[in-house]
């Protein structure tokens, strides 16, 4: 922190001959961690004036490169002093425990399935089998026809966000009823070992979920 303070005051102080109390200072230091063991770390600064990007550091590139005539000489001067792997040390790898906590979160996913439209006339009915709730967004939706995979008239919606972290997804199923059929909808998601089947069958016109 004191060295991200340091340079703070120091851009402040360098800046102190144009600025007035009206002027609007922003520095904001970003940690990006890829990777499954987010080996691959990104640290980037931007610093802004009246919310226009004057001044950019890259950790990955190692260098400040400035936007305007004065910030580009400033740069050249901060870049004669390289401090990126200290600052990125300091600030990122300080939180990289909280990120692999933070990972490591999962919400398993509430299923519901319903009718969309009955069979009618030659038409064929649609049933609908949404999961809400989950956490991470990957997960695995599939339809199964007296415990066949099928594989025509299904549908999805993208994965939408729930807002508060979750995500919900839709999966759409049209098919021709046949007597005496049982249909389920299988779930697969990281939260949860074994996938979770709910049944839609012609008896039940309700659901049940099996949560082996
Ligand atoms: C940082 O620099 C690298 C290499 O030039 C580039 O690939 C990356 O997109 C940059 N990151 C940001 C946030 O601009
Ligand atoms: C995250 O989960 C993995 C595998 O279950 C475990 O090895 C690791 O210690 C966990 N990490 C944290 C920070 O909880």
């Amino acid at each position: 922190m004191r060295i991200q303070n340091f340079y703070f005051y120091m851009f402040l102080s360098l800046f102190g001959l144009v600025s007035s109390d009206e002027d609007y200072f922003q520095s904001r230091a970003c940690c990006t961690f890829k990777g499954p063991h987010f080996e691959d770390m990104e640290y980037t600064r931007i610093i802004s004036l009246n919310k226009i990007a004057v001044l950019e550091y890259n950790h990955t590139r190692g260098s400040w490169i400035g936007f305007t005539p004065y910030t580009i000489e400033l740069a050249k001067f901060w870049n004669l002093n390289p401090f990126g792997t200290r600052e990125a040390k300091a600030l990122c790898l300080n939180n990289l425990g909280y990120i692999q906590i933070l990972s490591n979160v999962t919400y398993i996913p509430t299923i519901r399935v319903k009718s969309v439209k009955q069979y009618s006339g030659g038409h064929p009915a649609m049933l609908v089998c949404s999961a809400f709730n989950f956490y991470p967004k990957q997960i695995r939706m599939t339809w199964l026809r007296n415990q066949k995979e099928v594989t025509t008239g299904v549908s999805y919606s993208e994965v939408m966000p729930d807002g508060d972290w979750y995500y919900q997804i839709h999966s759409y199923l049209e098919y021709t009823p046949t007597h005496g059929e049982k249909i389920t909808c299988v779930v697969e998601h990281l939260s949860i070992s074994e996938p979770i089947l709910a049944i839609w069958g012609e008896f039940y016109f309700a659901m049940q979920i099996i949560h082996k």
